[in-house]
């Protein structure tokens, strides 16, 4: 059995530090990490039926049956990413007579970990959590960094906490059962640490991408654990997104507003965020002279993890009203994180709407859409 012992990764967070352990195979050790973490009472995983279908093997070798450890499979559709959700595996926790002492898995996707991640800031004012995330976005993103919480009918993730897990548990591994789409919507996230933070990994995905699109599983570790490397050392400095932390939302002013035109059907999160880099590069080409080599370098990479869903058939301007109505916008400005250069990011508020909008009339025209054909499948 091989292990390596890599460098555990260390996140500094107001509700306390902990490490992201990132290796394949770290999930057959589950049972010894968990066990350094102190003593519980019971053992409560919080998966979805799908997750828990792929990976129940993985973990339930990894995590000795020497404590009564309890399964809760819950809907990790998007859509069931609310409060009654909440309130339902809260209340199987109480049945299963979790404790303060219990510690909760959290097994699966962004969704899963941020409504885990949820209860478990909230189950009797905050109990102990594990993430062990299944999916590249929750890999490199949404399990590091303290962020849980749910969506209400008025828009995505508005209510939750920042609460800490005491540790995560990334198994590159599990990725093999992850549907194509999934996947490749991941990289895109993977990509975008590239560009805000580390020309090197930028390199090494332009070099590796076939090998990573074939989930070569040395490939995969390389990327992922610089990824976290990258979110950990952000999140780090910068928990509560005051200022750094806006970094990791390049590409995303422009994602989020085509989600939200399309209504959250056409495109998976990746995707779009996809789109929205290639457009964030050529604004940055317009206003922080990102030099015209790093934007076709942008481009050709997110090229690599297409092709993506067509540009949506919605006029420039209503595409800037959507970037206007996003939660983030502070002070009525929209802002736009830009790379003036491979590796390094910085938001901007002082984009003129005119700019902005001269790149949205130009989307349709970037290389990559598929038609709609691909974006029929969401929803
Ligand atoms: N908290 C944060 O900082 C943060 C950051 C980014 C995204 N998010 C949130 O994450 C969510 C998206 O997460 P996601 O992209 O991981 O998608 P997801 O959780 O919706 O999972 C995608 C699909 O893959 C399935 N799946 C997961 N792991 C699998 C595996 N190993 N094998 C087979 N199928 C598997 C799931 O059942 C689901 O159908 C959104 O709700 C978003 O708001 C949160
Ligand atoms: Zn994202």
């Amino acid at each position: 059995m091989k292990t390596t012992n890599a460098h555990p990764i260390r996140v500094r967070a107001g509700g306390g530090n902990y490490f992201v352990k990132c290796e394949r195979g770290i999930l057959r050790q589950a049972g010894e990490e968990i066990a350094r973490l102190g003593e519980f009472s019971s053992l409560h995983v919080l998966t979805s039926p799908k997750v828990w279908r792929a990976v129940e093997g993985v973990v339930r070798r990894g995590i000795p049956a020497r404590k009564a450890t309890q399964v809760h499979a819950f809907d990790d559709a998007e859509a069931a990413k609310n409060l009654k959700t909440v309130e339902e595996i809260s209340r199987r926790l109480v049945r299963g007579g979790a404790d303060r002492k219990s510690l909760l898995i959290a097994v699966g996707g962004g969704v899963v970990g941020d409504v885990a991640g949820f209860v478990a800031a909230s189950y009797l004012r905050g109990v102990a959590l594990v993430q062990v995330p299944t999916t590249v976005v929750a890999q490199v993103d949404s399990a590091v960094g303290g962020k849980t919480g749910v969506n209400l009918q008025e828009g995505k993730n508005l209510v939750g906490a920042f609460y800490p897990p005491k540790l995560v548990l990334v198994d590159p591994a599990v990725l093999a059962s992850l549907p194509e789409r999934e996947f490749r919507g991941g990289l895109a996230e993977v990509i975008k640490y590239g560009v805000i933070a580390d020309a090197n990994l930028f390199g090494y995905l332009e070099e590796n991408m076939g090998n990573i699109l074939a989930r070569d599983s040395e490939a995969l570790e390389h990327v992922i654990r610089r990824s976290i490397q990258i979110k950990a050392g952000v999140v780090s400095r910068d928990e509560r997104e005051s200022g750094l932390r806006e970094i990791l939302n390049y590409g995303h002013t422009f994602a989020h507003a085509l989600e939200s035109v399309t209504q959250y059907r056409k495109y998976q999160h990746g995707e779009a965020v996809a789109w929205g880099m290639m457009c964030a590069a050529l604004l940055g080409h317009e206003t922080v002279k990102t030099p015209a080599d790093d934007v076709a370098r942008i481009i050709a990479l997110v090229r690599q993890i297409g092709p993506l869903p067509g540009w949506p058939k919605v006029p420039p301007h209503r595409l800037f009203e959507a970037m206007r109505s996003d939660k983030k916008v502070k002070f009525g400005k929209v802002r736009f994180v830009l790379s003036p250069q491979l590796g390094r990011a910085r938001s901007y508020d002082g984009i003129k709407e005119k700019t902005a909008i001269s790149i949205l009339r130009f989307g349709p025209q970037l290389p990559l859409g598929a038609g709609d054909a691909l974006g029929k499948r969401r929803g």
